[in-house]
Order: C-alpha cells, then structure tokens, then sequence
C-alpha cells in the first residue's frame, strides 16, 4: 500500500542548518528525509542565515552543502509546486520570490562561497549551484535537470545556468534528455570546479576555504562580482567597470593593504605574489 507523501512537518527553523568552524560557515540544507528538496520553509529560513551569516566577523567563507544522501533534489514538487498552485498566481509568485531571492542574494553575497555537492543535485538546485562562487563534489553526485522528465522546461534560473556554464550542446543535451551527469562528468563539462571521492570531499573544500579565508575579503569581494559582472559587458565596458571597481576598493582600505603586501614584497622579502596571499595579519598590527 504506498502512502501519499504529506507536507513536512520539520519547523521552518530546523530546515536549514549551520556550523562555524575556524572561520568558515558551513550551511546545510537540512531536510534529508525530503532529500533537501526546497519547499518555502528551506526557502525562508536560508535567506534568513545567510543573511545573518554574511557579515559575522567569525565567518570569512560560506560552503552551501546538504544534510544525508542528497545536496539539494531541487524545488519540493508537492509544497512548493502543488500546494501553492492550488491557492493560486499570488501563492505562486511568493514561492517564487522567496526562493529566488536568496539564490539571488547568494549570488551577490559579500563573502565567498562554496557549493560542496554531497550527492543529488536536481532542477532548482541549479540556482544556488550558480550562485555559489566556486563548486566541488563528490564523484559519486549526480546533476540532473529533470525537469523534462515530468513534462515542465528548466526554469527558476536552471536553463541560464545550464546555458552560462555548458558549452550550447551540452547545455541542449543536458536539458532535453533529462539525463543525469555524474560528478566527474559535471566537473569534465564546467558545472563544478572539481569533483573528488566522496570521503574526500569536506577536506578539500575546507583546504579551499581556508586559503580564501587568509587573502583579503575586500579584495576577494571586489574580484568576485567582476568576474560576474564583466561576462555580460562588453570589453570596453568591462574595461572602465573595472578601474572603478578597483578605485572603489581602494576606498574599502585597499590602499592601505596593497602598500602592506608590496612592502612585505618589495621590502621585508617575505611573501611572493606569484606563490601565493601576503601576509595580513600584519595589516592589524601596524
Ligand atoms: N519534491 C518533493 N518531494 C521530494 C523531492 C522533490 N523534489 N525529492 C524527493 N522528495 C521526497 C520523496 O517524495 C520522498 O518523500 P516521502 O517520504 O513522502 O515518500 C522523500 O523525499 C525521499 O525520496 P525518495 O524518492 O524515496 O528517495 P530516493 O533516494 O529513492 O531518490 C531522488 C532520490 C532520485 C532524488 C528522487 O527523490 C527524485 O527523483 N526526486 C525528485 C528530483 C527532481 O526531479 N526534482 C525536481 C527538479 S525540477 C525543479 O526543481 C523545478
């Protein structure tokens, strides 16, 4: 006798949850029963601790991961989709909103972040995929836009990440097959930076955040969003965007700290640029 699959009864509060450790947050989808599919409760509460994570003295790096055997089985079919289809177009839009806008937050968010995908990644978990800086995960993931498979087109933002990060073929494969990549796949096609044995998963990515957590945030901040911003501009626009961008920086302290860094090159000899951060704890004590 199969048992229809009823709302979650798990409180909004618990559907998301966090740890800080050596000055990385690690955030977790946390509905693994559901395969951390994202119903408006997730939606809520994570635009609520990233916002309370973003500008934690304790935290410098944010890493979005998943709680159990899945990263995130995108939108939550039934509470998302269905139940706000049957109360109507305003439901709908305030779904819509609330998920959208913290992928949207996390796609400007002030410090760096890491996608570490644990396992499932489906559908609207593209969003935060593309929203996160950086993406690693287990070779034993698997990416899928299955949209198709239940008759509905990648939206949510999923057919622009699919056409931003896969060459046009693969994006087309990709979201017309409803075929699912495994993690060395994704990694081979650009959807992840790298994809690792699962057991080794939580060690590189913290190697990743704490080199991110020694180099400068402002700067970090400041070259993250070009990145962003300039695939969408022209060279010329690219061009000026970025001497404002970096004269803007230098308002945020940057002056200060690339004197340090070039005195510590320059000078006292004690750091290279080419291999790797200066040292910024000097920065405080002067
Ligand atoms: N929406 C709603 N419920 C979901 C979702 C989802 N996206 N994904 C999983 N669940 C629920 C299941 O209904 C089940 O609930 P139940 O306890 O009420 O039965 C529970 O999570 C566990 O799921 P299973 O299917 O039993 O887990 P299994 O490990 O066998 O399979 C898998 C995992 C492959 C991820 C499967 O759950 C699945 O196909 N989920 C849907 C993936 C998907 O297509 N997502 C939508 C993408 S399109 C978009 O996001 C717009």
């Amino acid at each position: 006798m199969v048992t229809p699959s009823q709302p979650d009864p798990r409180p909004e509060e618990e559907t998301v949850r966090y740890v800080i450790e050596d000055q990385v947050a690690w955030v977790y989808f946390n509905r693994p029963d559901k395969r951390n599919c994202m119903s408006p409760k997730l939606n809520r509460q994570m635009k609520r601790v990233i916002e309370e994570l973003e500008f934690r003295d304790d935290v410098a790096v944010l890493v979005l991961t998943g709680e159990g055997a899945a990263w995130s089985a995108g939108m939550d079919l039934l509470e998302y989709f269905r139940m706000n289809e049957d109360k109507g177009l305003g439901a709908i839009r305030q779904a819509q909103r609330e998920a959208y806008g913290w992928w949207e937050r996390l796609r400007w968010y002030e410090k760096p972040t890491i996608a570490m995908v644990n396992g499932w990644c489906f559908g609207g978990g593209y969003g935060p995929l593309f929203a996160c800086d950086l993406a690693f995960c287990a070779d034993d993931a698997q990416f899928g836009l299955s949209e198709i498979n239940w008759a509905i087109l990648p939206g949510g933002g999923a057919s622009k990440v699919a056409a931003e990060l896969l060459n046009f073929r693969d994006a087309m494969y990709h979201a017309m097959m409803g075929e699912n990549l495994s993690g060395p796949e994704a990694a081979a096609k650009g959807l992840v930076n790298e994809s690792v044995p699962a057991g080794e998963l939580k060690a590189r990515v913290t190697e990743v955040a704490q080199k991110l957590a020694k180099k400068d945030g402002h700067a970090l901040r400041a070259t993250k969003w070009a990145i962003r911003r300039v695939r969408e501009m022209t060279y010329d626009n690219a061009e000026d965007y970025l001497i404002r961008a970096q004269e803007a920086l230098n308002d945020f302290g940057g002056w200060a700290t690339r004197k340090e860094a070039t005195k510590q090159f320059l000078d006292q000899k004690t750091f290279k640029p080419g291999l790797g951060a200066f040292d910024k704890s000097k920065l405080k004590q002067d």
